[in-house]
């Protein structure tokens, strides 16, 4: 009996991915505002900059290089761009983009449709497929994105091509208007290269710590000007993966809220929220040590730091500290990672660490460890959907009836 339960369990994990597919008819680059390249330059003649302004710019950017079409011989990009822009009279006096001069880039092959206050779902599916249509979504006061992609499963997302910010999704909610163009391609359409399976490895599986939850995202950490939802995100970090690693404060788990209890009471911040390594690694001596920052580390490097499950690799960003929990197989240009800021990013272009904060974490033995693969399976476990939980039970109710 306990053998079948379990054997099915596995079985419904194995259907688990097969629910949710992301899909992105056509690929797009996703060229950031905030490059040092371009960031600096101006657009309009009211002083703003790429940087500052350039999210609509830089998305059309994007749309544009996606389909080939080439600026002046140039690939598109946020500064070919602005520079046709600034050329043409492109943008009205507080750099506002003129969508008629954008079309002159090529306008035997670009069009400007319009504006719209809303879309259907299947509209915008519709749209993603021809490859032609491209919409780019109004998603922040102001910001405005590429959309990339839907999920066949969760209706509330779509994927985008963020200029702005390392997200690559965007919730239904936060779209308030859309800006729609066609775009041909320049040369043939391109046929994407056969991505190959992902084949994620995540030795230790851990749990996913929100900064901003509401258990301990207004907590103050060592000054009154910083809160754990705005700069906890190393300490979170790091509190995931002594959590991981089953390593316990005064008997109890870690969480951002006990870790930052201990670190409160201990003098562990500087500035206010910089946390110091040695006290961080004071809370338990004997199993966790601060092995230093290391400037990069090779793929050889983190696979092996991974696997031997002793060590949390924290990756230090431009968007942030996250925890790196694990690589893949198959695609050997991305790192897994956990980001406390974001739960729905969980891989990283292993180009994205500007550096690593390495500790050694001894793994213990955690109190409701059955055995090994329940531990490594948690983070599944709590990923599951609602649908393949419910068809869980199901099967669940179906077997215990069967045996009866
Ligand atoms: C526009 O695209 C067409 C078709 O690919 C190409 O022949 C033409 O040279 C392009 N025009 C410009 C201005 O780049
Ligand atoms: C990982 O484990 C292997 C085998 O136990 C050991 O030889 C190696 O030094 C360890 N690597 C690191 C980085 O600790």
């Amino acid at each position: 009996m306990k053998l079948i339960l379990i054997s099915l369990f596995f079985l419904v994990l194995l259907v688990v991915p097969s629910f949710q597919e992301k899909v992105t008819p056509l690929e797009y680059p996703n060229e950031k505002q905030y490059d040092e390249k371009w960031k600096n330059d101006e657009m309009g003649t009211n002083g703003q900059t790429i940087g500052q302004v350039g999210c609509l710019m830089s998305s059309v950017s994007n749309a544009i290089a996606g389909h080939n079409i080439l600026i002046d011989g140039e690939t598109s990009n946020p500064d070919t761009l602005n520079q046709f822009l600034r050329a043409n009279d492109g943008y009205t006096a507080d750099s506002g983009l003129r969508h008629y001069v954008v079309v002159e880039v090529n306008s035997t092959l670009i069009e400007y449709v319009g504006a719209e206050d809303s879309m259907t779902r299947s509209e915008i599916i519709e749209a993603l497929q021809t490859k032609t249509k491209v919409l780019l979504p109004k998603v922040g006061n102001p910001h405005w994105v590429l959309l990339t992609g839907y999920d066949t499963e969760d209706e509330s997302i779509y994927y985008v091509s963020d200029p702005g910010y390392a997200k690559e999704t965007t919730t239904v909610d936060a779209i308030s208007e859309w800006r729609i163009y066609t775009m041909d391609f320049q040369g043939p359409t391109p046929t994407p290269e056969p991505t190959p399976e992902p084949s994620p490895v995540r030795p230790v599986g851990y749990t996913h710590f929100d900064q901003c939850d509401d258990a301990w995202g207004d907590e103050i950490m060592g000054d009154d000007q910083h809160t754990i939802c705005d700069y906890g995100d190393f300490m979170t970090s790091l509190a995931m993966a002594l959590n991981g690693h089953n390593i316990k404060y005064d008997d109890k788990d870690i969480t951002p809220k006990t870790f930052n209890g201990f670190l409160q009471q201990n003098e562990g911040y500087s500035d206010g929220y910089v946390v110091w390594h040695s006290v961080a690694a004071s809370i338990d001596e004997e199993n966790v040590k601060y092995v230093g920052k290391k400037e990069s580390l090779t793929r050889d490097e983190v696979i092996e730091y991974l696997s031997n499950k002793t060590y949390g690799l924290i990756m230090d960003t431009e968007d942030g500290f996250y925890l790196c929990d694990g690589y893949d197989e198959a695609l050997t240009e991305i790192y897994y990672v956990l980001n406390p800021s974001n739960k729905l990013l969980q891989s990283v272009p292993t180009s994205t660490a500007d550096s690593w904060r390495v500790y050694y974490i001894e793994m213990l033995k955690g109190d409701d460890d059955d055995d090994d693969e329940t531990t490594s399976n948690s983070f599944l476990i709590k990923d599951l959907n609602t649908r393949v939980v419910a068809t869980f039970f199901a099967l669940l109710i179906f077997i215990v009836f069967v045996s009866l």
